[in-house]
């Protein structure tokens, strides 16, 4: 079992449906996705409607997530930990205690063919940031789906 741990600073509007769409695409018994936030603010809650919504646009329910915060433990039960943006990355490092944890951590759209590194945070936009963070999502999960 490969396990796949998604991440971004409130875990309710881009790691929840990044979790949903690998999700979507993977085999459930050969590989374990979820998601974390670096920061606590909104642990328990259920995901942004926003990204519940645009989740739901393309038939993936993400309505029963909770929001939970990045534990060092993650680094024990998880093979691949892939952070939204630069600063996700950053924190997230500063919480490694070894080459080994280190060398878990990847920018998600690092194998993507866009050249943007870091995926926006559409928390303070509109609702077709949404649509746009589903299709960078959409096409790193399809990546690394296939690598994995
Ligand atoms: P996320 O978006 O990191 O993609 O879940 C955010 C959600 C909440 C906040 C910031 C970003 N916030 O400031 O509460």
């Amino acid at each position: 079992m490969k396990k796949v741990l998604m991440v971004c600073l409130g875990n309710i509007c881009r790691s929840p449906l990044a979790e949903g769409i690998l999700k979507s695409k993977v085999d459930k018994n050969r590989i374990h996705v979820d998601s974390a936030g670096t920061a606590g603010w909104h642990s328990g809650n259920r995901p942004d409607e926003r990204s519940i919504e645009v989740a739901r646009l393309h038939q993936i329910d993400i309505s029963s997530q909770k929001s939970r915060k990045f534990e060092i433990v993650d680094f024990d039960n998880f093979d691949y930990i892939f952070v939204m943006d630069q600063s996700n990355y950053q924190d997230v490092l500063a919480l490694a205690r070894d080459n080994n944890d280190e060398q878990k951590v990847h920018l998600i759209l690092e194998s993507s063919e866009n050249t943007l590194e870091d995926v926006p945070d559409p928390y303070y936009g509109g609702d077709d940031g949404f649509e746009h963070v589903y299709q960078m999502l959409n096409e790193a999960c399809e990546n690394i789906k296939n690598k994995l």
